[in-house]
This record gives C-alpha cells, structure tokens and sequence, in this order.
C-alpha cells in the first residue's frame, strides 16, 4: 500500500523518553482523527516496545533507539521500534505470555501480550548482539466514511 507520510526519529534510550516517544507517535497518529480508544490503544503499544528496549536491549549501558513511523493510503500506521541493543535469543518463546527474563525487576512478562492486542499486527525481528526491532500496524478507523 502506498505511503503518504512518514517520520524517523532517534531518541537516547533514557526512561524519560517513553512519555516523549509515546506523545510524538500519538501526534503523528493524530492526522488521521483516530479515535480516542486507538490513540490510547497505540500510546499502550509503543510504551511496551520502548520500555523493553530500554530495560533489555540496553539492560548493560547506553545506547539508541530509532522510531520509523508510516501511514498508508489505506489509513494504516506502522510503528517500528529498533534498538542495537543485546537482541533476544529465542523471539518466539520471549513473545508467550509471562515470559520474562527478568522477574526480580518486577516484570511481569506481558508486553509483547499488549502489544499483540493493542495493534492489528506485530513482528519481531531480532539478533543476539545486534539488536531488536518491533513493527506494530494500527488500522486507524475512518469516521467520516
Ligand atoms: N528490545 C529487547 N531487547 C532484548 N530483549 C528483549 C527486548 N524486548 C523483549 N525482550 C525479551 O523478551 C522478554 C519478554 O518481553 P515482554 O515485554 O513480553 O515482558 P517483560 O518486559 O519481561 O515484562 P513486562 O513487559 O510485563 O514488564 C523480556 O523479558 C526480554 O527477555
Ligand atoms: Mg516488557
């Protein structure tokens, strides 16, 4: 489907920038007059993407992570989150419900499970050492239609 807009950002990996992130993804949303559950819906799913890779990509230092967002003719948003952080060994075993590497940080193992029920669509792309990204697709519905 053809892409009529588009934005890529980098933010440092800092917990502050979940909030910035999840409000410039919201902004750009707002193009389409999403409505108010969606906007929710997509803030939710990008807080878990970031979080994740601020807590696991770079559990070991600094570093990166790139934004890319796009919309489609067809009123679609795709979210890509990248990291060139530790990158995940086992993708599918890391996205089951309550898999977590890290339970005594208090995590629950479930935002992957947000992520998949927030969006439309959800891939995972990973290499040890290398990095993760995560691409979410949002269907943003036409009111006016
Ligand atoms: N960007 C990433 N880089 C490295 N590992 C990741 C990344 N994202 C997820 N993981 C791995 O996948 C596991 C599952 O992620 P998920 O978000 O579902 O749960 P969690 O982060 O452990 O817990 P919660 O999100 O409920 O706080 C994580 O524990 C971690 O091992
Ligand atoms: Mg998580």
């Amino acid at each position: 489907m053809k892409t009529i807009n588009s934005l890529k950002m980098t933010f440092p990996a800092l917990s502050r920038n979940e909030a910035v992130i999840r409000s410039c993804v919201a902004a750009f949303a707002a193009q389409v007059d999403p409505t108010i559950e969606e906007i929710s819906d997509i803030r939710s799913a990008v807080s878990e993407a970031v979080t994740n890779s601020i807590v696991h990509g770079y559990k070991d230092g600094a570093g990166e992570i790139a934004v890319t967002l796009k919309l489609t003719e067809d009123n679609c948003l795709y979210i890509k989150i990248s990291d060139k952080g530790c990158g995940i060994e086992d993708v599918e075993k890391a996205m089951e419900p309550l898999f977590t590497t890290a339970p005594e940080g208090e995590r629950a193992g479930l935002g992957f499970a947000v992520m998949e029920a927030f969006t439309d669509d959800l891939k995972v792309r990973s290499a040890v050492g290398k990095g993760t990204s995560v691409t979410m697709k949002k269907k943003i519905s036409s009111r006016y239609e």
